[in-house]
């Protein structure tokens, strides 16, 4: 080892020892003749002197050291003179004395600050990235992904879980997003598709015999880029056999508490219990289905109310069977006309066509874009259901129900952010369930799987799936956290008949079904133990808990918003030789050279 200690390592007990440190150099001052270098590695900072007068040689050896220089010392620990102490600093106590300076590397300036946090523009810092990763928030970030990894190894090492890889080069897997495809050099004309999930091979486990799976497992999914979505991302990925849901969300529940508890214990569970809720019931009081439940402002239904009123704007969407629904915004009745129409324009950017409002001022004055329409007794009816007290804004929004949803689930969002709702250390949990099994794709005229294909009907639903589909709900359960759906799984189909009938709803052509699918079938038919499972955005939940804005702040090399690895510039183009052995011809408008 080129060091006896890390810098982030020597403590007042260490003081007289003589030790050897290497890193980088964070920081140096030249004071009075002597020369301070904080040097770092992974593990912190330490101070290192030089003094011409002790030791005239190192100090010769540092003068030339710049920041990120890569130099190994040698030195004695000696007290910091009283004053000198730096109380930030777990090192801050001792100073190493050196007598030996070997410069192991140079380094040029780099593009940003290593040794502060300052705004760095990402594309820069993506480009950079080994740069960035020595930045304490990213080297911060790593270390929690690790921790949350190795929490949930031992979690479920100690549950006789096994974890099993399975193959990246498969086939097509979906998940509702485009598969990425890789082209078989020896098999012309054919292709391997990158799973989006290991969802079939976990299943096809259970009919190994496994019973208790799990992998910390890669997906990828072609699908426009968010902040919280990658092309390629980590989720840890499990399956039982011989369970119910209960069971699935009871084991979830009991770990990531744990897992809150030690990786970052400065954090809150809002409520355990965990509270639960049927997908209408999250679609009714929030109008999302993974919804942020750390603050109120739920949506509150007045159709009913205002459906006979001679507003005719309410009167004549409920009449074409819209509905009408509010949010009482607590605290903004003092917001002025110019404040009201952002709110307006926000949730027409939602696609509604408008947002009527009652503000009540903190002296109780009332203004009002619709009220004079409702006649008193329905005006006092809202007001009571909407608990409406003096300082008070209700918003409402007339439509299809699906805008209301969306418009209203937006901006309770948008106001949950304006009045400061959310406290980052809380970490609202929620599971959602009762999911409908299918939803009705208008354009393609077929029932599409909410969740996946191989989720299992609620079984006393299962004689809708002849009746009336839309009514089948799935055995399926998501975990929101702080408004984000964190995990995704279900009970499984686990009979071939059955999953046949669900393939036929959905409009999968036998034949087809037969090709993409007829593995599963197969297995299906040789005993296959009752099974289900889930799998958690390992990306998204670190995000959370790390309080980063995105997901690409808790990846090492993640891809930018247009998916391209812009360290390595990849994607990228290939030689005509690779292509002609992959048997593949491009069709692009521009001319590519013979190669580059
Ligand atoms: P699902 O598709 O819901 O379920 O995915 C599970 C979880 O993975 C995360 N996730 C993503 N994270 C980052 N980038 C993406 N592009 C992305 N897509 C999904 C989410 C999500 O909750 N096979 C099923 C699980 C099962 O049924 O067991 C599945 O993949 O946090
Ligand atoms: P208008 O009659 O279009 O001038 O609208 C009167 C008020 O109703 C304005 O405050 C509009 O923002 C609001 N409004 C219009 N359409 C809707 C709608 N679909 N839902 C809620 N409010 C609406």
């Amino acid at each position: 080892m080129y060091k006896t200690h890390t810098c982030g390592e020597l403590r007042i007990e260490d003081v007289g020892k003589e030790v050897s440190l290497a890193g980088w150099v964070n920081r140096r001052r030249d004071h009075g003749g002597v020369t301070f270098v904080d040097l770092r590695d992974r593990f912190g900072l330490a101070q290192i002197v030089t003094n011409p007068e002790i030791s005239p040689a190192a100090h010769q050896s540092l003068a030339p050291v710049r920041m990120e220089w890569v130099i190994q010392i040698t030195g004695v620990v000696r007290q910091r003179p009283a004053g000198m102490e730096n109380p930030d600093l777990p090192t801050g106590e001792v100073e190493v004395e050196v007598n030996d300076v070997k410069i192991l590397n140079t380094a040029q300036t780099p593009p940003f600050l290593i040794n502060k946090e300052e705004d760095v523009d990402e594309q820069t810092r993506l480009e950079f990235r080994y740069l960035d990763l020595r930045r304490e928030r990213m080297r911060n970030n790593l270390i929690l992904r690790h921790r949350f990894i190795k929490f949930i190894r031992d979690y479920l090492d100690e549950r006789g879980f096994l974890e099993i890889e399975t193959p990246i080069l498969f086939k097509s897997t979906p998940e509702g997003a485009r598969d990425y495809l890789v082209p078989s050099r020896v098999h012309p004309g054919q292709f391997y598709a990158l799973p989006q999930s290991p969802q079939q091979l976990k299943q096809m486990l259970m009919v190994g015999g496994v019973e208790r799976y799990f992998q910390i497992a890669r997906c990828f999914r072609d699908e426009d880029q968010r902040g919280d979505r990658q092309p390629e991302f980590t989720q840890l990925d499990l399956e039982m056999s011989f369970v119910h849901r209960e069971d699935i969300m009871e084991l979830i529940e009991d770990m990531y508490t744990k897992l809150v508890a030690e990786v970052v214990p400065h954090k809150k569970v809002l409520q355990t219990p965990w509270p639960r809720m049927t997908y209408n019931e999250a679609m009714a009081r929030y109008g999302k289905d993974n919804p942020d439940i750390r603050f109120g402002l739920e949506l509150q239904d007045i159709t009913d109310l205002v459906a006979e009123s001679d507003f005719k704007v309410f009167s004549s969407v409920i009449a074409k069977g819209g509905c009408v629904q509010g949010i009482n915004a607590r605290g903004l009745g003092n917001y002025s006309r110019k404040q009201i129409d952002e709110l307006v324009e926000f949730v027409k950017r939602q696609d509604a066509k408008g947002l009527a409002y009652i503000a009540f001022t903190s002296n109780g004055e009332e203004r009002s874009s619709f009220s004079k329409f409702l006649a008193k007794e329905t005006k006092q009816a809202i007001l009571e259901q909407m608990d409406a007290q003096a300082g008070d804004l209700l918003l409402f929004v007339a439509d299809k129900v699906d805008v209301v949803y969306s418009a209203l689930g937006l901006l309770r969002e948008e106001l949950g952010t304006r009045l400061e709702l959310r406290d980052d250390d809380v970490m609202g949990f929620a599971w959602v369930i009762d999911f409908p099994l299918f939803t009705w794709d208008a354009d393609s005229k077929r029932w599409d799987p909410s969740h996946h294909l191989f989720t299992s009907p609620m079984l006393e639903d299962i004689p809708y799936l002849d009746t009336d589909p839309a009514k089948a709900r799935g055995q399926q359960y998501d975990l929101v956290l702080n408004g984000n759906e964190v995990s995704g799984g279900s009970i499984r189909i686990h009979d071939s008949d059955l999953q046949e009938k669900i393939f036929g709803l959905i409009g999968l052509d036998p034949d087809v079904a037969r090709e993409r699918f007829g593995h599963m079938l197969r297995a299906f038919t040789f005993g296959t133990p009752p099974h289900g499972g889930i799998a958690s955005g390992i990306d998204r939940f670190c995000m959370l808990l790390a309080d980063e804005p995105n997901i690409r702040e808790v990846i090492a090399f993640p891809k930018n918003q247009s998916a391209r690895d812009v360290m390595g510039d990849a994607p990228s183009r290939v030689e005509q030789k690779q292509l002609k052995e992959l048997h593949i011809k491009l069709d692009l408008d521009e001319d590519l050279p013979e190669s580059f």
